[in-house]
């Protein structure tokens, strides 16, 4: 898996925590910025992920902003692209079986570093269920001829 992070000012200390992270766990790992503690706009380093995910040249995304709402809006303006903003394991998890999210946004100004880092963990973890869930994906992305899946249950 290739991996690919970016943050704003406000995210750049939990974005170097969970680079470490996934490092240390073995993971490839590219770093898009930004670098530095001065102000910037969220929407560079969400642009340069999203893309990169889009294409496919890395597998999947996190980024960190102050709330992680900017990154999810900007990143998900990109086909393919499913951002979430995220801040609890429960969601987290979710966000992975029923909807696939390939970009995790965390705000560092709502996460402590220890939930951040086991938000990061439950997103991984989890697999997309995929079934009725893909067909729901479909019907986002317009390819779904069907009207309701109501038959199918939750
Ligand atoms: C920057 O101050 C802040 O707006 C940004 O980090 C993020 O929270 C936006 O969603």
């Amino acid at each position: 898996m290739r991996y690919g992070f970016g943050c704003d000012h406000a995210g750049i200390d939990f974005k170097e925590l969970l680079v470490r992270e996934l490092e240390g766990a073995g993971h490839e790992v590219v770093d898009m910025g930004t670098f530095t503690r001065e102000r910037t706009d969220f929407p560079i380093y969400a642009n340069k992920v999203a893309q990169a995910v889009s294409e496919g040249t890395l597998d999947l995304g996190v980024l960190v902003c102050g709330t992680g709402l900017g990154m999810a809006v900007a990143a998900s303006r990109y086909p393919g692209i499913r951002a979430v903003a995220v801040s609890d394991c429960f969601s987290a998890r979710m966000a992975r079986r029923h909807t696939d999210a390939n970009i995790l946004c965390l705000g560092a100004r709502v996460l402590g570093e220890g939930a951040a880092l086991e938000v990061l963990r439950a997103w991984l973890s989890a697999e997309f269920e995929g079934g009725r869930y893909e067909q729901r994906l479909q019907m986002m992305r317009g390819g779904y001829k069907g009207t309701s899946l109501e038959a199918a249950g939750s």
